[in-house]
């Protein structure tokens, strides 16, 4: 479970445009989330999530993986800046860079994604235009947690997005954008709510216990 001192501090880390952000944003303002966003990080300095964030007044760093030797520098990098601000919850936002071993070591069961596809189908880049050019009828949004597993791990929450004829990858995406917008602030509640266990790949929720008679 999530030490209770540091669970409702979350650190939202983007690479672009911060839709998925600004929901998070919008869910915690009108109380459907309840949780603080510590710290907003960005491999990309003229990432727009970034301007949304300090809109938002939140704390918004930038941190250039150029000035890092090799991924595991600049992983510590951010766990630094991330564990400085006591975050209980790292929630990867359109975050264009896989999670490695620094960042799974310091948050293992407290990182969670976002994906736009059913995953396990179509993991990884162009999930969107993938699912079209398939043709599969249905695709949809994927939250999990984030394991060494590329958009591999236990799922916590999805949402189905049918498939039209007439699609573009323009329009599927932007269906499928809004059922992002809508689960992941969700299971971000659920997740920092506790109640839950990993069994191997599946995230479990306990059913609330019964008060004890007698
Ligand atoms: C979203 O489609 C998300 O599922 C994927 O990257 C995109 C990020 O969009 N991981 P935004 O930056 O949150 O607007």
């Amino acid at each position: 479970m999530l030490p209770a001192a540091a669970s409702r501090r979350i650190g939202v880390l983007i690479s672009g445009r911060g839709s998925n952000l600004q929901s998070i944003i919008d869910a915690i303002a009108n109380g459907g989330l309840d949780a603080h966003i510590a710290v907003v990080i960005s491999n990309r300095r003229e990432a727009p999530g970034l301007v949304r964030a300090r809109e938002a007044g939140l704390e918004a760093i930038h941190i250039d993986t150029r000035e890092y030797s090799d991924r595991d520098s600049y992983e510590q990098a951010v766990v630094d800046r991330l564990q400085e601000r006591q975050t209980g919850l790292v929630c990867l936002a359109g975050y264009m860079t896989v999670a490695g071993p620094r960042l799974l070591a310091a948050f293992p069961d407290r990182m969670l994604n976002i994906h736009p596809s059913l995953l396990p189908a179509f993991p990884g880049l162009n999930a969107q235009r993938r699912a079209l050019d398939y043709g599969v009828r249905v695709t949809g949004a994927t939250v999990h947690m984030v394991t060494a597993e590329l958009d591999g791990g236990p799922i916590i929450l999805q949402a189905a997005v049918p498939v039209l004829d007439d699609d573009t990858e323009e329009r599927l995406s932007a269906r499928i954008l809004v059922e992002e917008h809508r689960i992941y602030p969700q299971a971000i509640q659920i997740v920092l709510q506790g109640e839950w266990f990993v069994d191997g790949r599946r995230f479990v929720r306990r059913a609330p216990t019964s008060p004890q008679r007698g």
